[in-house]
């Protein structure tokens, strides 16, 4: 069987920063497609369908991430595909099928022999234990919109914020592919949603989509102007039980004033502050967002660290359970996974560019 070659972008070496990788260290270069012949027992062949953009690309471009795929490696962390070939012990999948496959187990996230095959790239070889039977519910843009985003909700609002029905909770970039789908699964669980950001446009469509109450965050100075009062409104004048964090910066501070006694902040991310990191894969964090223990101590509030990743490592009873019942959900059509435009693989610094300015609601997905 001989297979057409294609395309994959190659990240030849760390940048300073995302957009410094992008401009410099980052190509599309033509991808010989794997013979079939040389897979590995355990292998298995996919043609890539659809990969999403990830902030996460971006950041580990620049070594600014907290997990290090060394270059040359190919970014997109959540991929689907068909299977083209599988190596001669595979007996979970065949060719023709359509699987996702699992960021943790396989491409730029994980770790060992297939970590530099990511799904920015025409041919992916991901091991069989990644290949996931894609639900019958969802196209491939729906499916690489899945995991990462709806594990990280899963893990900060029932795993960590352990959210009950009748509460409230204040979702900080609600637009973005994580608060989307917090949005949605805070919904589902019954409770009221807050949901900020930047963009009336956004907004706008976030109340579509189901938050009950929106706020825009934004002063006309560009920084980020006081809410607390408007929340208190919206919650008889207690605050909200809790906050989902994925903005950081000087939102996290408004956010402890808008928490009622003894409300939870969940830490999801800092995209307000990308350069907390060196760059070029140096480690360490000399500019880390700082929270004020005064507020923290007299409000009686819990910071929860959310990793959804890094948690699973540590507990490793976490995932098994999360998983099923994400894909029971999507199964039912109770969380419906949103996928943003599409752009073709040639276009991918496009893509990166758009999603590192919030372009999209949810993000966009490549199409090799
Ligand atoms: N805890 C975990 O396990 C986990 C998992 C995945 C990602 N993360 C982290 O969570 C954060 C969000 O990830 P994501 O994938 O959802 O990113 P995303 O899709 O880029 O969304 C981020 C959202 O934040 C808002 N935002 C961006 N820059 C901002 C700024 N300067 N000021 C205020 N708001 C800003 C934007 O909303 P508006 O344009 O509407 O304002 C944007 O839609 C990142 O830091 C990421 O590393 C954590």
């Amino acid at each position: 069987m001989s297979l057409p070659a294609g395309h994959r972008v190659v990240v030849r070496e760390y940048g300073e920063t995302p957009l410094d990788a992008l401009d410099r260290h980052m190509g599309l270069e033509p991808q010989p497609a794997p013979e079939p012949a040389t897979l590995a027992p355990d292998e298995v062949l996919l043609r890539v369908r659809a990969c999403a953009v990830g902030w996460v690309d971006l950041l580990m471009a620049s070594g600014q991430y907290q997990h290090m795929a060394p270059p040359p490696y190919t970014p997109g962390l959540e991929f689907a595909g068909e299977v083209a070939a599988v190596g001669a012990q595979v007996t979970t999948v065949r060719p023709g099928d359509r699987v996702l496959a699992d960021g943790m187990r396989t491409g730029p996230r994980s770790k060992g022999r297939h970590q530099r095959w990511g799904g920015f790239a025409t041919w992916a070889i991901i091991p069989a234990a990644a290949a996931l039977p894609l639900p019958s519910t969802l196209s491939y843009d729906q499916a690489v919109n899945l995991l990462g985003n709806f594990e990280t909700a899963y893990h900060g609002l029932i795993q960590r914020a352990r959210l009950r029905p009748g509460e409230t909770i204040l979702i900080h970039g609600a637009s973005g592919s994580t608060g989307l789908a917090a949005v949605q699964l805070a919904r589902h669980l019954g409770a009221t949603v807050i949901a900020t950001g930047r963009s009336p446009e956004k907004l706008a469509a976030l109340q579509a989509l189901g938050a009950h109450h929106v706020l825009n965050t934004a002063d006309p100075e560009g920084g980020v102007r006081r809410f607390r009062d408007e929340v208190k409104a919206l919650t008889d004048g207690q605050g909200a039980d809790a906050v989902w964090d994925g903005v950081g910066g000087p939102i996290t501070v408004e956010s402890l004033r808008a928490l009622r006694f003894g409300g939870r902040l969940c830490i999801i991310g800092w995209a307000a502050t990308p350069f907390v990191a060196r760059g070029k894969g140096q480690r360490g964090a000399p500019n880390a967002n700082q929270l004020p223990t005064n507020l923290i101590q007299m409000k009686g509030l819990d910071v929860l660290g959310c990793p959804a990743i890094i948690a699973t490592l540590h507990d490793h009873s976490l995932r098994p359970t999360r998983l099923r019942w994400i894909m029971d959900a999507v199964q039912r059509r109770d969380l419906v996974p949103h996928a943003g435009p599409a752009y073709a693989l040639a276009d991918f610094a496009e893509a990166l560019r758009a999603k590192w300015r919030s372009e999209h609601l949810g993000g966009c997905v490549l199409h090799p």
